[in-house]
């Protein structure tokens, strides 16, 4: 028998499904580099990983040597978790914000909190809002967290994207493409505001945030209904200029419990892990989101819970200082380079303040898949001076173009086929500056040609 995967008849697939069935091109992009990327010669400056430097991996063991040799303290962790999470790693967190006051939380405001662990990441968390709302339009900023974006697509909502500004996205710009929405606006599921944004690291101020959090409450009045906002803050413990305000929690002024913040460990400690939880007003939603991660399995796997417990009680700060400061470091070479090595091409550069990306507009040099400046860096050209030959390929480089970070509908559409997201999380300084020269070549390429 031929494949069995490609017999002719259809499945009864849900709208979900069949928009699944195409991988997307993040996805596509993460198998890649799964699967044929050449440690030691190609350059990943485009998936997301973490520096593998910062992963405290002589702790992690010690995390789980402590918590294996005491089950008095940390309770059957090798057992099933519950579905909203590990008691241990709930009263970490609260200790860890309170004691640092992490967006100016104190006990009193943390004591008004419920938080919720999710079962993979803070990606679950969003996943399961995905799933619990009904599909509706979701307003973010332009660009926009692609990943999140496009399974709420798949999941039947309608994204609706706002140009976001230096210092965030603004309440203003918001209502404008809300009245805008006229009669759709009934639609309207809820506000995701990633802090730190995702792909261009702009860092949303904190009176932007508050005009968000005002601007939710007004829609609700006048929809009847809540709209809840949602704060990712995937990289706000990674603002690693000393420059920027230090964010303030939108839990402080959240009178009507609209605000939601999701916070993942990931970045900080080890994508591995997979911890990521959501903190917000007791009530129906967190209900329903502790549901949801019954129903896939419960919270994340308890022995990484008790050892994110055990690293938050023992070894946060350490942490935190080491992680950012070398990010710190890199973000300062880094945008040095990209100055030098790109300037002449070089339009607008943002982020490198906090999280580990920087956001580049080119003058002139398309960066989507088919444009020369791409085929030059993924060794796609057709000549063999540029690429090499097959079984010896010049290095590539990967990055990710703003064509998949700016909605195709949005206004911001034309110019992201001119950006790209260049990460100094995981390659080191040398190596980031060689794939800068790639570009610079690259880009001289396109001109040329
Ligand atoms: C904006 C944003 N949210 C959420 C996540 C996912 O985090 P986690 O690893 O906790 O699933 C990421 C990871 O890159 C991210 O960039």
């Amino acid at each position: 028998m031929k494949n069995c995967g490609e017999m002719r008849m259809s499945y009864r697939f849900s709208k979900y499904g069949l928009a699944s069935v195409t991988p997307s091109p993040v996805n596509r992009m993460m198998a890649s580099f799964a699967t044929d990327f050449r440690d030691g010669v190609d350059i990943n400056l485009g998936v997301g990983y973490v520096n593998e430097k910062t992963i405290p991996d002589a702790l992690l063991l010690q995390a789980m040597n402590e918590v294996a040799a005491h089950p008095e303290d940390y309770r059957q962790a090798f057992n099933y978790g519950g579905p909203h999470g590990s008691p241990n790693l709930i009263r970490a967190l609260r200790r860890f914000y309170v004691k640092h006051h992490i967006g100016g939380v104190d006990s009193d405001c943390m004591s008004r909190q419920e938080i919720v662990i999710g079962p993979s990441g803070a990606t679950s968390i969003l996943d399961a809002l995905a799933e619990l709302f009904e599909p509706g339009i979701v307003i973010t900023a332009d660009p926009m967290y692609y990943i999140y974006c496009n399974q709420l697509e798949r999941k039947g909502f309608r994204v609706v994207t706002v140009p976001e500004e230096a210092d965030g996205l603004h309440a203003e710009r918001v209502e404008e493409r809300l009245e805008e929405l006229g009669d759709a606006v009934k639609e309207l599921a809820f506000l995701y505001v990633v802090t730190v944004n995702n792909p261009s690291g702009v860092i949303l101020s904190n009176a932007r945030k508050r005009a968000l959090v005002a601007l939710a409450e007004k829609w609700s009045d006048m929809l009847g209904r809540n709209i809840p906002i949602f704060f990712d803050q995937a990289y706000e413990w990674l603002i690693h200029d000393p420059a920027v305000e230090p964010p303030e929690s939108a839990l402080l002024n959240n009178a009507r419990g609209l605000a939601c913040e999701i916070g993942t460990l990931s970045k900080v400690l080890a994508p591995a892990l997979r911890i990521g939880f959501i903190m917000g007003a007791p009530g129906a939603l967190m209900s329903a989101i502790a549901q949801k991660t019954s129903d896939v399995g419960f919270s994340a796997p308890l022995l990484n819970q008790e050892m994110a417990a055990y690293m938050l009680e023992h070894h946060i700060e350490g942490q935190l200082r080491r992680v950012n400061e070398g990010y710190r470091v890199k973000a300062g070479a880094v945008g040095d380079a990209i100055d030098e090595t790109l300037g002449t091409w070089l339009e607008k550069r943002r982020g490198g303040k906090g999280g580990f990306y920087y956001y580049l507009t080119l003058r002139d040099i398309r960066t989507d898949t088919q444009s020369p400046f791409f085929r030059f860096l993924s060794r796609n050209t057709g000549n063999a001076d540029i690429d090499g030959t097959a079984s010896k390929l010049r290095p590539r480089v990967v990055y990710l173009p703003g064509e998949f970070c700016v909605h195709p509908a949005g206004n911001a559409a034309k110019e992201g086929k001119r950006q790209l997201r260049l990460s100094y999380g995981f390659e080191e300084i040398d190596v980031i500056v060689r794939a800068l020269e790639y570009m610079r070549e690259a880009a001289a390429y396109a001109q040329s040609v």
